[in-house]
């Protein structure tokens, strides 16, 4: 059993008006996730947060600033953006991984949060700015992930503070008088189960009920998707049953509020890569089906195993065949899948890879020197408008901007 793609017609519409390789995003798809999770969380006092890095182009993001989300940013980058789009400096949770002095420096500057994951860089925050408020990114010590790369917590991690050393975190903030408003955890990225997440927001809670002073406590993101035609969505009734309760006997007891921030949930299941068959091989031994995009547009099947439905958007009713689908990539690692399933392949045909919205584009790059894909967005009110959100850059145009860069 194939998953379908979102809006057949609307795709095939889009194909027939823009040339591939193009992500498509549906802008319901994303409301609808940013509903389902405050619908989960109605009885908590909770703030949404997104995680940017999982897809920063400006219409994803004014999205979510329209629907009163804030934003995970990582980097002076993500910061910047989330300002020019609009976000206010308060509505931005600041947590650079491995933070310089400048970067500390800017995101003071620009008012946001800081949210700090190394005693060290704790203590030149403090030194810097004695008396500011801050949070604290905490390693609860239990991580759970869709791949070992994207496990962010537990004793193999680089993330966060250790939660043992509660106390000299605290001592750290009496040092410089800072206040410790929030404390966050993010232990990985498409957790497969939230027994896992349970466990580590047990000890999150435990942690800040000894900070009195807190006004939030971050769970972070992870929530994830169901890539698989045979994986169910996240049951997040089951989710709020389990969690809800705590969340909410924590809240009122301290007055503090529970905050989340997804990247993948919201926008995962948004988008659609299409993309064009250039070629179709069969070597006797397999059968593949080469396509005009590659590992430096999705780069997720190559690095991490990922799985993503393919549909035959051009022969649905086609005899099924096993597939290699690769890209155009110059690596033998380049493969979207692997003997896959699929409605005969032939050359011109287009194909939907399915819920790529998240670490899609924002993982792409132009490795080979192939521009990266053109956006569209499709709005809710009315999906056969859909609009061009990104114009493909052509070989000419890239190969002029890179020599306008070079200084030599
Ligand atoms: C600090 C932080 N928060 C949130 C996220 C979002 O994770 P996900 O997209 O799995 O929800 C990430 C992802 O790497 C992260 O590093």
């Amino acid at each position: 059993m194939q998953k379908p793609a979102p809006f057949p017609e609307i795709l095939a519409r889009i194909h027939r008006s823009a040339s591939t390789p193009t992500y498509v995003y549906f802008e319901r798809t994303i409301r609808k996730q940013v509903e389902r999770l405050r619908a989960a969380l109605d009885h908590v006092p909770s703030r949404l947060l997104y995680a940017m890095k999982a897809n920063s182009h400006p219409r994803v993001m004014k999205l979510f600033l329209e629907q009163g989300v804030g934003v995970d940013a990582v980097s002076p980058g993500e910061l910047l953006l989330a300002l020019r789009v609009g976000f206010s400096p308060e509505s931005v949770l600041f947590s650079a991984n491995n933070m310089t002095d400048a970067e500390m420096h800017f995101a003071q500057s620009q008012g946001a949060l800081l949210n700090i994951g190394e005693l060290s860089r704790l203590e030149a925050y403090g030194e810097a700015y004695p008396g500011s408020k801050v949070c604290a990114r905490l390693n609860p010590e239990v991580g759970a992930g869709h791949h070992a790369h994207v496990i962010t917590a537990g004793a193999d991690s680089k993330f966060g503070i250790p939660v043992r050393k509660m106390p000299e975190i605290q001592a750290t903030c009496r040092q410089y008088d800072l206040e410790l408003v929030g404390l966050h955890q993010h232990i990985g990225s498409g957790i497969p189960d939230p027994a896992t997440l349970w466990k580590a927001v047990s000890v999150m809670l435990d942690a800040a009920r000894a900070c009195p002073a807190l006004t939030f406590v971050n769970l972070g993101g992870g929530l994830g998707v169901p890539y698989e035609p045979e994986s169910a969505p996240l049951d997040l009734l089951d989710f709020s049953a389990q969690f809800g309760e705590a969340m909410q006997a924590y809240s009122g007891e301290h007055g503090a509020e529970i905050w989340f921030e997804p990247g993948r949930f919201f926008v995962a299941e948004s988008g659609v890569l299409l993309v064009t068959v250039t070629t179709v091989k069969d070597n006797g031994d397999r059968c593949f089906a080469g396509v005009d995009s590659g590992m430096g547009h999705l780069v997720r099947p190559a690095m991490y195993g990922s799985y993503h439905e393919i549909v035959n958007l051009t022969n649905p009713s086609g005899v099924p065949r096993i597939y290699d689908v690769v890209g155009n990539i110059c690596e033998t690692g380049d493969r979207f899948a692997r003997d896959r399933s699929i409605p005969e392949i032939r050359e011109g045909d287009c194909l939907a890879i399915l819920d790529t919205g998240a670490y899609g584009i924002s993982m792409a790059s132009e490795y080979n020197l192939r521009p990266l894909p053109a956006e569209v967005w499709v709005p809710e009110d009315n999906p056969a408008r859909f609009r061009t959100i990104t114009e493909r850059r052509s070989p000419a145009q890239m190969v002029a901007e890179l020599m306008r860069r070079s200084l030599d």
